[in-house]
Formats: C-alpha cells, sequence, structure tokens
C-alpha cells in the first residue's frame, strides 16, 4: 500500500476525527495546530473520544493506547514532510490555505499526496497553490468523523489516476466508504444536504411548525437519524452559512441563498453546539 503514513493539518473538530480514524486505523499519523494550547484541545477531545468508546465497550483499552501511540501532535508543518499523504482541515478560509498548501508543497517529499477536506471551496483551486495538482484531491468526511461511514474523494481534471487509486484504498484501509466525485461546489452530499437544512431554516422563520415539530417530522416522517435544526446546531451555523455563501455565489440560485435567520444567529453568536447556544441550548444534557 502506497500510504503508510498520514499528516493532518488542524486537529479542530473535523481534523481531530481525520487524525484519530488514521491512527486507530494504524498509520503513524502527525496532526498540527497552529499553537500548543489548540493541539492540547484538539488531542484532549481525541483521548475523549476513545475513552467514550472504551467506557461503551466498544473500544478496549490496549487498542486506544496503541491508537494515541500511533498518534504525534506539532505545531510545525514541517514534521509533516516525510509523510505519504496530508489532509488539511483547516477553516473555510482560502488564503490560510492558499499558505498552508504552500508551505506543504515546499516541505513535503515529492511523493506526498496533498488533500483538503473543504466541504465547498474548489479542490481545482486548491491544487494551484501547489507545483503537484496531479497529486493533489478532495477527502471530504463527516461530522462526526469517527461515527460516520462515508468520505467523498474528489478528483479535479489534474488528478492523477494512481494518486486517487491510493486515495481510494486508504479510505477503505481506514474503515470508510468511498464516494468518488468530480470537482463540484459541495461535492454530491453538501449539494444535496444544503438546500434542506437551509429549507428547515425558512420553515421554522415562516412560522409553519416549532423546531420540535419540524425536527420530529424529519425523523419520525423520514427515518433521519437527527432533524435538520438539531443538525445544523451540531455541523455549526456559522460552518452552514459559509458552506451557503459558497455554493450561492458558485449556483447563484435562490435554494443555496442563507436566510436571514441563519445570519442574523451567526451575527449574534449562536454557533450551536459549539457556543453552546444555536437553535437548541446545549448546556443542558441532552440539548433542549
Ligand atoms: N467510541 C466508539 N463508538 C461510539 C462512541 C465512541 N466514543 N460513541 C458512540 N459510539 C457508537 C455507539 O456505541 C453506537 O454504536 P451501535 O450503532 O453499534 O450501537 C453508534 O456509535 C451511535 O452512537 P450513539 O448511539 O451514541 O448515537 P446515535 O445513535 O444518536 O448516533 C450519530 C449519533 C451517528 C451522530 C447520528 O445521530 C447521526 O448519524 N447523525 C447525523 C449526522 C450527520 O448527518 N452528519 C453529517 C453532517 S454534514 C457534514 O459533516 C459535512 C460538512 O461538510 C458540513
Amino acid at each position: 500500500m502506497a500510504i503508510q503514513s498520514v499528516g493532518v493539518v488542524g486537529c479542530g473538530l473535523m481534523g481531530s476525527g481525520v487524525a484519530q480514524v488514521s491512527a486507530q486505523a494504524g498509520f503513524p499519523t502527525v496532526v498540527h495546530e497552529i499553537s500548543p494550547n489548540a493541539l492540547e484541545k484538539g488531542l484532549g477531545s481525541i483521548r475523549k473520544f476513545l475513552q467514550g468508546g472504551v467506557d461503551k465497550g466498544k473500544l478496549s483499552a490496549e487498542a486506544m493506547q496503541k491508537t494515541l501511540s500511533n498518534l504525534r501532535g506539532t505545531t510545525e508543518l514541517k514534521d509533516l514532510a516525510d509523510c505519504d499523504l496530508v489532509i488539511e482541515a483547516v477553516s473555510e478560509n482560502v488564503a490560510l490555505k492558499k499558505e498552508i498548501f504552500g508551505t506543504l508543497d515546499q516541505a513535503c517529499k515529492p511523493g506526498t499526496l496533498l488533500a483538503s477536506n473543504t466541504s465547498s471551496l474548489s479542490i481545482t483551486e486548491l491544487a494551484t497553490f501547489t507545483r503537484r495538482p496531479e497529486k493533489f484531491l478532495g477527502l471530504h468526511f463527516f461530522n462526526p468523523v469517527p461515527l460516520m461511514k462515508l468520505v467523498e474523494v474528489i478528483r479535479t481534471v489534474r488528478t492523477a489516476d494512481a494518486a486517487l487509486a491510493d486515495a481510494n484504498t486508504w479510505c477503505a484501509a481506514i474503515g470508510k466508504t468511498v464516494v468518488n466525485c468530480g470537482d463540484s461546489t459541495g461535492f454530491v452530499v453538501n449539494r444535496l444536504l444544503v438546500p434542506y437544512l437551509l429549507d428547515a431554516i425558512r420553515v421554522y422563520e415562516q412560522g409553519l411548525a416549532s423546531r420540535d415539530d419540524i425536527d420530529n417530522a424529519m425523523k419520525l416522517g423520514c427515518g433521519y437519524p437527527m432533524g435538520p435544526l438539531f443538525l445544523i446546531d451540531y455541523v455549526g451555523l456559522d460552518t452552514t452559512y459559509s458552506i451557503a455563501g459558497i455554493m450561492f455565489d458558485e449556483f447563484k440560485q435562490s435554494r443555496f441563498a442563507p436566510p436571514p435567520l441563519l445570519k442574523r444567529m451567526v451575527l449574534a453568536g449562536r454557533h450551536g453546539r459549539k457556543t453552546g447556544r444555536g437553535f437548541y441550548d446545549w448546556s443542558t444534557n441532552p440539548p433542549s
């Protein structure tokens, strides 16, 4: 197998999950954060998730220790230089990604595959920040990464067949099911999911039904594990707003336009689970 070691840039909600599943599958994994504090916070969330697995009887204490021994944190991008695959999972900011991919391209060995976990930015554009577009692709994971079985593997017109095959093989090795798709904003899942989530906000905004009735309608009427307003809180209102804005810019279709209520809640700091308040109050267990 071509990919033997993995680097992850960003140890937030998504990056920590990606680093965890990689280490858990036995790959030596180096995860990067900008500061020791941010790194410790991310590694702490991985330890907490693994401990939760041990407590639930899903994971042995030995498997947890083995996972942690495969994982190394760093605040230096150059420590990812020898990895066979580096996955960027920082916030959806093109300038920041440009800087990171430029640095990685300089630092990493020629064979390293570079990938972005972006949910809505153009993989083709991100590849232009490197001199290796044939070794560049999208690896889009889903939240919560350790539990969600899917990875969207995105190729651009420049991605080499061998790079795609190696990425698909690695995703299978970490226990995920792959959906291959081309580089179009939102790929498959967000192209379908985002208009649905935005419509749920519009229905709520119009007073058609209460928050709980909207969520129960989709949970009990369609068998979804979470209602749409709960899921927006889970994903983050800021993240949903940012993805919707990028998709609206791309397609110029009203179905992707962020509803006014979403914008106001983001401005008010109600970003959902991550800030303790969104459509739900997350200071209670379960959220109320
Ligand atoms: N370690 C190991 N296993 C664990 C665990 C842990 N710490 N915590 C939970 N699990 C296991 C449970 O034991 C259970 O296993 P089982 O099915 O064998 O019994 C399973 O994981 C489910 O856990 P829970 O029973 O605690 O929780 P739920 O059944 O409520 O499921 C959920 C949680 C998987 C998050 C489910 O609610 C769900 O699928 N929600 C939808 C999430 C979703 O849509 N995500 C995508 C968002 S979009 C996105 O990410 C894209 C981005 O670009 C925006």
